[in-house]
């Protein structure tokens, strides 16, 4: 049996990698205690877990910048993964479709950079993989990267890509767009500073209406922390105020169990997809819902 198995991740996951290869997947369990950065413990835990499940482990999937934690994997971290993947002679995917989405640029280290550090040793082991769909707001064009230190991982791609080829008429353009310097450039710098305010703007907005995030830095989306309105530390009662916040406040925002995050009471909050009047409609409505559940009980029962 094969296993791929992630720090938590986003729930397409689910669908795009197991539906039609089978695959199984094993969250790797991160902590609010420590900002959610992935441990060598939570590596070890989760392989266990697949063992005692007679899988058999054959590589770890992290996405960096994260969805949902929208936030950069520090250096440090990613050498304790990538040396847990050598001691257990597993692959590497290191999925970085939000890498020109870091609000900060140097805050964002890629699998790459820690390979060329340690001179490619090991690097057969690793995969990268990227799509337009994030940083160039266009998923719809269907075009993604596979970037590849093996061989025989390139070659079967190439060969696969042949069943979804993208029409000449996208490449054109797009190699048009993108060979311009002065397009690109001026295109990552200011989505950089569109993220980084907007960001802004809905964590002090959270923050007013007494609500924490995680410190983010990367991605389209901010970690929310609302298990203070929990009645009980349960995903029940995170599914329950899921429920109360879309049909009272009219908001859908991702509970953290759609993305298998072991802590209930964190929810994904997409930022980027609407205009600034409906963020500020949005953080309107959750603030006169914390004053109301401050005034009868917090817990929502
Ligand atoms: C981490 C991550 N990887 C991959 C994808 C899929 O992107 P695409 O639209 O290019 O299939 C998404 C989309 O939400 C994502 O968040």
């Amino acid at each position: 049996m094969i296993l791929i198995f992630f720090i938590y991740f986003f729930n397409r996951f689910d669908r795009d990698l197991r539906w039609r290869t089978g695959v199984k997947i094993i969250p790797i369990h991160c902590e609010s205690s420590n900002n959610f950065q992935v441990t060598p413990q939570a590596l070890e835990l989760a392989y266990e877990e697949a063992n005692s499940k007679k899988i058999k482990v054959r590589g770890i999937l992290i996405t960096n910048p994260s969805n949902p934690l929208g936030a950069t994997i520090q250096r440090s971290n990613l050498e304790e993964i990538l040396d847990f993947a050598v001691r257990k002679n597993i692959h590497l995917v290191s999925d970085e479709i939000y890498s020109g989405s870091a609000f900060c640029s140097s805050e964002f280290v890629s699998i790459a950079e820690v390979l060329d550090s340690r001179k490619y040793v090991d690097s057969e082991r690793v995969h990268i993989v990227y799509s337009l769909s994030k940083d160039l707001g266009l998923p719809g064009f269907r075009v993604g990267t596979i970037y590849s230190f093996n061989d025989l991982v390139v070659t079967t791609a190439r060969r696969m890509s042949s069943f979804t080829l993208i029409s000449s008429q996208t490449q054109h353009l797009l190699a048009h767009m993108l060979s311009d310097d002065d397009f690109t450039g001026n295109y990552i710098k200011t989505n950089r500073d569109r993220l980084k305010r907007r960001y802004e703007m809905i964590v002090d907005g959270l923050k007013r209406s007494g609500i924490e995030c995680l410190k983010g830095n990367a991605g389209l989306f901010c970690w929310m922390n609302l298990s203070q309105l929990l009645e009980k530390p349960t995903m029940e009662c995170e599914l329950k105020l899921w429920n109360k916040i879309l049909c009272e406040v009219k908001l859908n925002i991702s509970p953290g169990s759609s993305c298998h995050c072991s802590e209930p009471g964190w929810f994904r909050v997409c930022f980027a997809n609407m205009s600034e009047q409906t963020l500020e409609i949005a953080l309107k409505r959750l603030h006169n819902f914390m004053q109301k559940r401050t005034k009868d009980s917090y817990a929502v029962e």
